[in-house]
């Protein structure tokens, strides 16, 4: 049902603002350039949270923000321990009574993996809101402020709550398990493949169209931990080698994600030391290098007999952060870890 939904900004007299906390990391988003012109050769995480409040003049009429400076970083940097840090961040501030919900504004380069850490690791069913920018603050037309106050909006509205981690940008409202980056420097840089956006904010109007359907947030037994188990990415493709694989497993991963081509196939050399890693009980998961569309699990015809997982619509890099995870919360047996891809 299309049910608009009424946000806080048109019943402020009536009730109390919702209470947002901001946590800014860095990213485009608080980029800086040396002119307005420039789209490309600037310096990401380099602006302050109080300065990107400062650029969006309404947001004061929707919610009190409470905002905090989490890191300033550019997010191809991303690190585990920041992931763990965030996470825990996040978890304390939804238990605290005066807090309604958490806006995170991130780098779009990895935002699609943090997204999906969180949305398995948070464990509260308040709206948790995730933004970026694809220009910088300093551009002309920077498109970072529309995209803050429109996570904020989300953060603020009822509809966002028990739906996991969202990313609100250019309008749209993205489930965390879905959405992807899908180009370098568009500003409709994010889209959910094959499924869709979830819904739109707009002028302060938020309209959710369907709900996810996979456990997220309270419903996951996942948290983000300390110490982190290893976890890779190799690549199939033409003429590729076992060098990396036979490296990876040498140095003692617990894990590998391959991204195969087309539906996860994986050339034949890639895929014998993948099996000899497996055999010797590193966990395999096979995802697509395509972008789009599912890996089935082939059962009995192959992947039971070479000792490898189905990563199901996960992409590589969705489905590294579940593998780890799933192995830090102690599942490490291929049926079992099956079961968690096929569930979340
Ligand atoms: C980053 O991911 O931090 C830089 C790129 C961006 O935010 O668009």
């Amino acid at each position: 049902m299309n049910t608009p939904v009424p946000t806080p900004s048109s019943s402020a007299a009536a009730r109390p603002l919702p209470r947002i906390a901001l946590l800014a990391t860095g990213g485009t988003i608080a980029g800086a350039a040396p002119d307005a012109a420039n789209t490309a050769g600037y310096q990401a995480g380099v602006i302050g949270v109080a300065q990107l409040l400062a650029a969006v003049p309404g947001l004061g009429a929707i919610a009190d923000i409470q905002a905090e400076q989490a890191a300033s970083i550019d997010s191809k940097d991303m690190a585990l321990a920041l992931w763990t840090t965030l996470a825990q961040r996040v978890n304390t501030l939804l238990a605290q009574d005066d807090i309604d919900g958490v806006v995170i504004t991130h780098g779009t380069d990895t935002l699609e993996e943090t997204a999906y850490l969180l949305h398995l690791a948070v464990k509260s069913a308040k709206p948790v809101v995730m933004t970026a920018a694809m220009r910088p603050a300093s551009a002309l037309s920077a498109d970072g402020p529309l995209n803050l106050l429109n996570a904020v909006t989300v953060a603020a509205s009822p509809a966002a709550a028990g739906q996991g981690v969202l990313v609100a940008f250019n309008n749209r409202i993205h489930c965390a398990r879905d959405v992807v980056k899908v180009s370098t420097y568009a500003v409709d840089a994010f889209q959910s493949p094959e499924i869709g956006a979830l819904g739109w904010v707009q002028d302060g109007r938020v309209e959710f169209q369907r709900r996810a359907l996979r456990p997220h947030t309270v419903a996951t037994p996942f948290a983000a931990v300390e110490r982190w188990p290893q976890v890779e990415i190799v690549a199939s493709y033409a003429g590729v080698s076992r060098v990396a694989v036979d490296a990876l497993v040498a140095a003692g991963v617990r894990g590998i994600v391959v991204a195969g081509t087309g539906n996860g196939s994986i050339h034949a050399t890639l895929q014998q030391a993948l099996a000899e890693a497996a055999a010797q009980g590193v966990a395999i998961v096979r995802a697509s290098r395509v972008g789009s569309g599912h890996v089935m699990h082939n059962g009995a015809a192959s992947d039971d007999a070479l000792g490898f997982v189905s990563a199901g619509t996960l992409n590589p890099y969705k489905a590294r952060v579940l593998l780890a995870l799933a192995l830090a919360q102690g599942t490490a047996e291929r049926v079992a870890l099956q079961g968690v891809f096929d569930r979340y």
